[in-house]
C-alpha cells in the first residue's frame, strides 16, 4: 500500500474512535507522504477547526512564508499537529489529550518517514524530547530512534516578540542545512545529547 493510502486509512480510523477526546473537526494534517520533512505543532486553532486544513491562521500564514523564504514549497513536506482537535478557547491541550492522540500520530510519523521532524513549540517538542526546553533547546539537532529532531520556537510565540522572531527566523534558515546533514550528504551533523533528567545524570557520575 503507498503512503498516501496508509494515511487515508490511519485518518478513517480515529474518525471512528470514539474514545478520541474534543468534539471539534478532525484535522488530520496535509502535505506530501513522501516528504523528507515533516512539521508539528500542537492543536488546530478556530481558522485550522473551520477550514479543516493545520496552520491556516496567523500562526500558519508565517510557517508557509517562512518555508517559501528558504526556497522551499509547502507541498514538499508535511504539516500536522500532536492533537489533532481544537481544545476549547485554544487552551493548551491537557496531558491526557496528548496521550490519547500519541499512537495516531505515533502512526502516522512511521507511515510518512520523514528525515527531519520539526517539532514547532514545547509541547511537540516534549513529546519527542520529555526533559528538553524550548529556548534552551531550540535550534538543536537532537536524535530520537530513527529520526532527526530539529525543535523550533512555535510560529505563534515568535509573532510575540521581535527577540522570539529573530530566534524562530534563525532556526528556520538552519533547515536545509540540517537536512542535508540528516541525510548524510552535508558535514557531519553535531548531534545534541537528549536532555536527562537530573537523577540519570547523578547516577552516572556517583
Ligand atoms: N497552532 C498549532 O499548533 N497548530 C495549528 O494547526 C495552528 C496553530
Amino acid at each position: 500500500m503507498d503512503k498516501n493510502s496508509e494515511l487515508e486509512g490511519l485518518k478513517a480510523e480515529m474518525q471512528k474512535d470514539p474514545k478520541l477526546p474534543l468534539g471539534t473537526n478532525l484535522v488530520f494534517g496535509e502535505g506530501n507522504p513522501e516528504c523528507e520533512v515533516l512539521f508539528i505543532g500542537e492543536a488546530p486553532g478556530a481558522t485550522e477547526d473551520e477550514m479543516i486544513r493545520p496552520f491556516v491562521g496567523r500562526a500558519g500564514q508565517l510557517l508557509r512564508k517562512s518555508l517559501r523564504d528558504i526556497g522551499w514549497q509547502e507541498k514538499d513536506v508535511y504539516i500536522t499537529n500532536i492533537v489533532k482537535r481544537r481544545p476549547p478557547e485554544n487552551r493548551d491541550p491537557l496531558p491526557e489529550e496528548i496521550e490519547s492522540y500519541k499512537p495516531y500520530l505515533t502512526r502516522q510519523v512511521d507511515i510518512i518517514a520523514p528525515k527531519i521532524i520539526v517539532p514547532l513549540g514545547r509541547f511537540a517538542m516534549n513529546y519527542f524530547l520529555p526533559l528538553a526546553k524550548i529556548t534552551r533547546d531550540q535550534g538543536k539537532i537532537f536524535k530520537s530512534g530513527n529520526y532527526f529532531i530539529l525543535p523550533m520556537l512555535h510560529p505563534a510565540a515568535a509573532l510575540r516578540g521581535t527577540g522570539a522572531m529573530r530566534m524562530y527566523e534563525e532556526t528556520f534558515r538552519k533547515l536545509p542545512s540540517a537536512l542535508e546533514k540528516a541525510k548524510g550528504t552535508g558535514e557531519k551533523v553535531p548531534i545534541a545529547e537528549a536532555p536527562k533528567k537530573v537523577e540519570d545524570v547523578q547516577r552516572k557520575l556517583f
